[in-house]
């Protein structure tokens, strides 16, 4: 209890500094041993604690995940599902899929009017958005295989902050006041998240009803969330809102482990998600591509830099819209996908004279004859074991349906499959036969929880949210520490830039390019669209001394902090 009290206190303290409109600076938290870094402080010092206390680096990731479901409702979740990406200090590695699940009920046109028309508000907001969530299982999952102290413990803060509160920062105070016209149309009573007047920083929020589940959780395991009471609660919720999860659904999801996808780039691994997430493929794929040219000689969002990205990303995310999907379900080409081969092929036609129009760009050939919110959370305990993990409830409070009595959002991740070929999702994103709905399938991801070795030593952990845009703001972040050579939080920093393929053009944070480079890139035949921020990465790299340096996105409330 002393030792939580002393985490209270210090959290109090790092959340009066966390002013992100103060000085950013570039250079990052840097500690000996041990880091936790991801979207919240009082997450980040949970997780923290926990290593303090001997828990190991997968420990402290199980602790953060359960505080950022209290302090950070957004995107922190048990009615979500994500991915987690593991390298022990021998150098095994492995991944673990825990991702949602489409109900026994769902089926393909289920968003479909009679007329085939889409009804995209169906799969995003409200009852009928929602996975089988897969958070709980793949908390304990992790647990069993790698967890050190026991998963009481783990939870044991997390109770604690719902039940006695913990206090708005501006950012969350200002995302809180945004959503209300959405919580109140989609929940037939007050959460802990109404409010009549404007939230203000420096408000608290207790959540009793998520304590009293978290603690289900504890005294019954993963079975406190997938049986009894909170499955009750959860079915009746979804219910009340002709949602398709029952109780089954909810008893037969489990969490896969998964090889995770490998590669090289200029000396280093790359190790990273493999599908139903497309983030490990994509990732690789473009690191491919980009490893014949001389980016650093060019430079950090220089104008053949930006150009030679923006085409590879056209076609690594037609490859997307085809080939991915649930490996459970589809045969996914990874090997092919991955080939060298096929890669130089793939961007052969790039020009440096003018940009290719999307409408020109489809899938490559593979030969038939072979078959905003989310978080990331980084850790490296004292050992040298790492974890990555990201997880996420889609939207920004999911489908904005909080479970009566259970306290917690649910998720909206149906909108990650392809409802109709060929229609947009809120990501902008296009998908086809892969990806279609199906009972029990898996919907296809972009998220990209990577780890990076050099020389069989641990580099990097790196990771953010951002629909779409993660495949491809891991990939900048991984090329402004290897080839741009900056440290991590300075990379993190950087600026961004985005192409998907459809729609045609590059997303460009405001001042990332200089209008040169604009103009440059508009002559060639980029459309340009400035857009606001891109990411929110949470990341650790291991210096040459063998300390780490976090890197914390300023652009939320992420935290690195370490001992
Ligand atoms: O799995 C995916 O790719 C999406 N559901 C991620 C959503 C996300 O990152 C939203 N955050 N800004």
């Amino acid at each position: 209890m002393k030792q939580l009290h002393h985490l209270l206190l210090y959290v109090v303290f790092v959340v009066s500094c966390s002013n992100h409109n103060q000085f950013i600076s570039n250079s990052g938290t840097i500690v000996k041993n041990a880091m936790v870094s991801s979207a919240h402080p009082l997450a980040s010092a949970t997780g923290l604690g926990i290593m303090k206390n001997g828990g190991n680096a997968i420990d402290a990731a199980i602790a953060t995940h359960f505080a950022l479901t209290v302090v950070y409702p957004q995107a922190g979740n048990i009615g979500g599902g994500g991915f987690a990406v593991i390298r022990m200090n021998d150098g095994t590695i492995n991944s673990l899929d825990f991702r949602e699940k489409a109900p026994a009920l769902a089926h393909r046109d289920m968003y479909l009017s009679a007329e085939g028309q889409l009804n995209d508000l169906q799969s995003t907001h409200g009852h009928m958005a929602s996975g089988v969530p897969g958070s709980v299982d793949g908390m304990f999952t992790l647990h069993q295989k790698y967890g050190t102290l026991p998963m009481s413990e783990l939870i044991d803060p997390s109770i604690e902050m719902a039940r006695r509160g913990y206090v708005l920062t501006p950012l969350a105070a200002e995302l809180l006041n945004t959503k209300q016209e959405e919580f109140q149309t989609y929940n037939r009573w007050s959460t802990p998240y109404h409010s009549d007047q404007n939230w203000q920083a420096g408000d608290t929020i207790t959540q009793p009803d998520l304590a009293q589940t978290l603690e289900h959780i504890q005294s019954n395991g993963r079975d406190g969330f997938y049986e009894g009471i909170v499955a009750d609660q959860i079915v009746a919720e979804i219910k009340s809102g002709n949602g398709l999860i029952s109780l089954a659904d909810l008893k037969n999801y489990q969490s896969v482990w998964r090889k995770p996808i490998t590669g090289n780039y200029r000396g280093h691994q790359i190790i990273s998600m493999a599908p139903p997430s497309s983030g490990g493929i994509a990732l690789i794929q473009l690191l491919r591509g980009t490893e014949g040219y001389p980016i650093a000689d060019w430079g950090h969002n220089s104008f053949k830099t930006i150009h030679l990205m923006a085409e590879l990303e056209r076609r690594v995310y037609a490859d997307r819209a085809t080939y991915l999907g649930d490996p459970d379900f589809i045969d996914v080409p990874i090997d092919k996908l991955l080939d060298s081969v096929y890669n130089q092929k793939r961007y052969i036609d790039i020009s440096f004279d003018k940009a290719t129009p999307s409408v020109l760009v489809s899938s490559g050939k593979i030969s038939p004859s072979e078959s905003p919110e989310t978080t990331h959370i980084s850790v490296v305990d004292a050992n040298g074991n790492a974890v990555a993990i990201t997880t996420t409830l889609n939207s920004s409070f999911g489908n904005k349906v909080m479970v009566k009595g259970a306290g917690f959002f649910l998720n909206n991740e149906m909108d990650d499959f392809s409802s109709k070929p060929g229609s947009p999702n809120q990501f902008g994103l296009i998908g086809g036969e892969a990806n279609a709905i199906a009972p029990h399938k898996r919907m296809l991801s972009s998220m990209t929880p990577t780890i990076v070795t050099y020389k069989d030593k641990l580099k990097m952990v790196v990771g953010t949210p951002g629909g779409s845009t993660i495949i491809t703001s891991v990939y900048q972040t991984l090329l402004n520490v290897i080839d741009h050579a900056m440290g991590m939080q300075e990379a993190v920093n950087a600026k961004r830039v985005h192409h998907q393929w459809y729609p045609d053009e590059i997303r460009v944070e405001t001042d990332a390019l200089n209008e040169n480079v604009q103009n440059d890139l508009e002559k060639l035949g980029h459309r340009l669209r400035i857009t606001d921020k891109i990411g929110r990465m949470d990341c650790i790299l291991v210096l040459p001394d063998g300390r780490l340096e976090g890197g914390a996105d300023p652009r939320g409330d992420n935290t690195a902090i370490g001992y």
